[in-house]
């Protein structure tokens, strides 16, 4: 037993939605890079994608962290994500020819699973076939994927002898040797949707993702003990969660999720750092709701109002440029995604978006089919259509707010809407995002650029 002079832990953070997605992370993420040394994302693939606006420049990544735009931050792609090398390498180069530093500071998991395109023919063939008439006498069964290959990838992962992990990409032979097995399945997979598909060439795929392995190399690393190195070397490292909770494979509003456990409960699987290494989990919360695709959303307002959001909001997605679904906030949904990843504070993000309103509704109980009430997220598709939302519903305020210095000199109605989702959730917010730039963001209360992390 040491008896020495024991320093404080370095303090790790993580970064989760706690709706739907699009919460606004880039943003937030971007803000506490700074603080940091390594960003990490642990789930998800090309699904995902952020924008943040640096300056007058604006990015819109998929797959790497943000954190490549500073230069001297290490990010990695951990074993958790499913990686897109064609994909990857464009965002490579479009960084590189905007002037970006990507080098050594890439690193990318050996054992993160790799999306070839018969992915994502089978993600889209398999919507169709959910999507067609046939399919559908029990009612329309698709998902409303981002068509990206997600779901087929991860699905490989789990049926183990059909994958193709980024470290088989470095090795030809091999790589020639498992996609002759995997080809002759996936043709007959693919032509079971009634897809009339030409047969898989497996030399051809072979050749390509030996050239995208070989450029990738350098970028290639046992990420596991990397980070573990930099935890003991003392480095701050940042966990960037995509999509979002209530889409966790797990957690989330199931069938309509997308692959992978997107809530921080993912870290540990996805980058090899156990859970008790996290200190601080920043939960990111829209101030209303929105959702892409299909599933439950108990808060949705399909009509002037939601549309009025949308507008407001710019709520387009931004990976499939699809119009979002939106909402009042349903701090049901909230509280059960804080509770399931931990949060220790909230970051509001988008508040602006609300101002203009006669009322505002948040949505803080469930009545259930059999006319009883709970406070109780259900997360299961099928028994989360039947709920209807009890709002408390508040005055509005007229003040655009973006440019307020302060918590205390918002219009006293923001303040107590502010106030009861403390309440109702029990988790501070200590992030309030009024706009797009940085400087339009109150950090505990008070308006700033960076974020602290200690
Ligand atoms: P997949 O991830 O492409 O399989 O899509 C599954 C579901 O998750 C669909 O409803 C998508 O719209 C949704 N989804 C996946 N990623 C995101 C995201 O980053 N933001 C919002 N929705 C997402």
């Amino acid at each position: 037993m040491t008896t020495g002079h024991r320093t404080a832990p370095t303090v790790h953070t993580a970064v989760v939605g706690l709706q739907w997605g699009d919460e606004g992370k880039g943003k937030i993420v971007d803000l506490l890079t700074s603080e940091h040394d390594v960003i990490v994302r642990y789930n998800g693939g090309a699904n995902a994608g952020h924008t943040v606006q640096v300056g007058t420049e604006r990015y819109a990544l998929h797959l790497i962290p943000s954190g490549i735009l500073y230069g001297d931050k290490t990010c990695v792609i951990g074993n958790g994500v499913v990686v897109d090398p064609e994909k990857l390498l464009q965002e490579i180069d479009t960084l590189r020819a905007r002037g970006i530093r990507v080098g050594t500071n890439l690193r990318i998991s050996d054992r993160a699973h790799v999306v070839m395109p018969y992915h994502k023919e089978q993600d889209a063939a398999l919507e169709e076939y959910l999507t067609s008439k046939t399919a559908h006498d029990q009612g329309n069964l698709s998902i409303g994927t981002t068509r990206r290959g997600i779901g087929p990838a991860y699905a490989d992962k789990v049926r183990r002898s059909m994958a193709i992990r980024v470290g088989d990409l470095l090795d030809p032979e091999y790589l020639r040797s498992r996609l002759h097995v995997i080809c002759k399945l996936r043709t007959a997979e693919i032509e079971a949707l009634g897809v009339k598909t030409a047969p898989l060439d497996p030399e051809a795929l072979a050749t390509r993702y030996a050239e995208f392995g070989e450029r990738l190399r350098p970028h290639v690393d046992d990420t596991v003990y990397a980070l573990h190195d930099s935890i003991r070397a003392g480095r701050r490292i940042l966990f960037e969660g995509a999509n979002a909770s209530l889409l966790d494979i797990d957690h989330g509003t199931f069938p309509y999720v997308t692959s992978s456990n997107c809530s921080t409960l993912g870290i540990p699987a996805g980058t090899g750092v156990p859970g008790a290494a996290i200190g601080r989990v920043l939960g990111i919360m829209k101030a209303y709701s929105t959702r892409v695709g299909a599933g439950p959303f108990p808060t949705e307002l399909d009509n002037e109002l939601g549309h009025r959001i949308r507008e407001r909001g710019r709520e387009y997605g931004t990976t499939t440029g699809r119009p979002r679904r939106c909402g009042w906030l349903d701090l049901v949904a909230v509280r059960y995604s804080a509770m399931v990843c931990g949060a220790t504070g909230i970051a509001c993000t988008l508040f602006d978006v609300l101002s203009g309103f006669d009322e505002i509704k948040l949505c803080v109980r469930y009545r259930l089919p059999d006319g009883t009430e709970t406070d109780r997220f259900i997360p299961d598709a099928h028994r989360l259509e039947g709920v209807t939302p009890i709002y408390e519903t508040m005055p509005g305020w007229s003040d655009e707010i973006r440019d307020a210095a302060d918590r205390d000199s918002l219009p006293a109605t923001a303040r107590k809407y502010l106030s009861r989702i403390e309440e109702v959730t029990g988790i501070p917010i200590e992030v309030v995002s009024l706009g797009p730039e940085r400087t339009q963001t109150l950090v505990d209360g008070r308006r700033a650029i960076a974020l602290a992390t200690a």
